[in-house]
């Protein structure tokens, strides 16, 4: 083996041992560069006879040709190695299970919530919301049952202390209708009435519901200590009884979508209306048919509250309603348990979506 063979056989040797471009452009410089061994040779010419220049010259051309071709060869093996490592580090196993992307839904008392407000909207009624913690005034006293009445007894709930005032988490909605019907007076009284009597000047009726939380000392499959009721207020000139059934049946039927439901008003007692009523529903027909259901309390509003409420009740009478929307929900969707509704478990609510 000649000095150049030897020369090119070292270089394809040394071009191999390089693992990165950069490492093998300082290897190349050792053979091509300006200081390297070709070069070198090169310049060994210049003593050699005009003959021997020639054939040497040609030799050595063809080794420095063969070390480019061995040079660019490796270059390219290092580019193929590091576009294969940056392959292999971003790969994607695409036999890997998708990520589903979850999407949420109305809780079903939410969409009961929706459709009760949709339906008595329609009917002329406004919405309204009240705080859950409650004073004991609106939530009991304002509705005609002082401290030492024995319907608190039914209410019992967890007693508060609200800026040095006696407060409760209401056990029902029924404080809404102090509340709206006092700010509902407050706008509309006219200024020729005296401010400390009770009014009996002009007003637009009062319509309205009141959807929200209540909360009692109650759990079982059928109560639990956190509920849902919706209250309903009408007041006016010449709201009767009458008004209530007409009101109360028709949105039943709307809510159930069934036009032959029927309602029963079966006597009852609260201490802030008189008659009372408890409101019990029939289905036609279904898996239900045939039992009554109880789904709200109801009655003419007692002329105690509307006093309370700011207003003469020589003047002004209505009636007033409060039912349950998760009971209307399991009613509607035929869920037997109501705990399910606060469980929070998904393979129950995404059935609602
Ligand atoms: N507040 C009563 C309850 O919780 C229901 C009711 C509301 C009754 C309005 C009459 C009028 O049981």
């Amino acid at each position: 083996m000649n000095d150049l063979e030897t020369l090119v056989k070292n270089a394809r040797a040394d071009f191999a041992l390089t693992k990165v471009p950069a490492e093998l452009e300082n290897t190349k410089a050792l053979y091509l560069g300006k200081q390297g061994s070709v070069t070198a040779l090169m310049k060994n010419l210049a003593n050699l006879s005009i003959e021997d220049k020639k054939s040497r010259g040609a030799a050595i051309h063809e080794a420095r040709q063969t070390i480019e071709a061995a040079l660019n060869a490796r270059r390219q093996a290092l580019a193929e190695q590091a576009l294969q490592r940056q392959l292999q580090a971003q790969a994607l196993d695409v036999t890997l299970p998708g990520r589903k992307r979850l999407t949420g839904g109305l809780h079903p008392v939410s969409l009961t919530l929706e459709r009760i407000e949709a339906i008595f909207s329609s009917m002329g009624f406004d919405v309204a919301e009240g705080p859950e913690i409650e004073s004991d005034w609106f939530n009991f006293t304002a509705l005609n049952t002082p401290p030492d009445h024995p319907a608190r007894s039914m209410h019992d709930t967890f007693y508060v202390e609200n800026a040095g005032e006696p407060a409760v988490l209401r056990t029902h909605t029924s404080p809404m209708q102090i509340r709206h019907a006092v700010q509902h007076v407050k706008r509309h009284r006219s200024s020729a009435q005296p401010k400390n009597t009770l009014y009996d000047g002009d007003m637009p009726e009062i319509r309205v519901i009141a959807p929200g939380r209540t909360y009692r000392v109650d759990s079982d499959a059928t109560h639990s200590p956190m509920f849902h009721q919706c209250e309903g207020l009408w007041v006016g000139e010449n709201v009767s009884f009458k008004d209530l059934k007409y009101v109360f049946t028709d949105f039943c039927r709307t809510f159930f979508e069934s036009s032959d439901l029927v309602l029963r008003f079966r006597p009852s007692f609260f201490p802030f209306t008189e008659p009372s009523a408890e409101i019990d529903i029939q289905f036609p027909s279904g898996p239900l048919a045939g039992r009554w259901l109880e789904v709200a309390g109801s009655g003419q509003v007692h002329p105690n509250v509307i006093s309370n409420m700011g207003l003469n009740p020589e003047r002004y009478i209505g009636f007033a309603f409060g039912m349950g929307p998760d009971r209307l929900t399991m009613l509607r969707y035929g869920v037997n348990d109501l705990r399910l509704f606060f469980d929070g478990d998904l393979r129950f609510l995404s059935q609602f979506r």
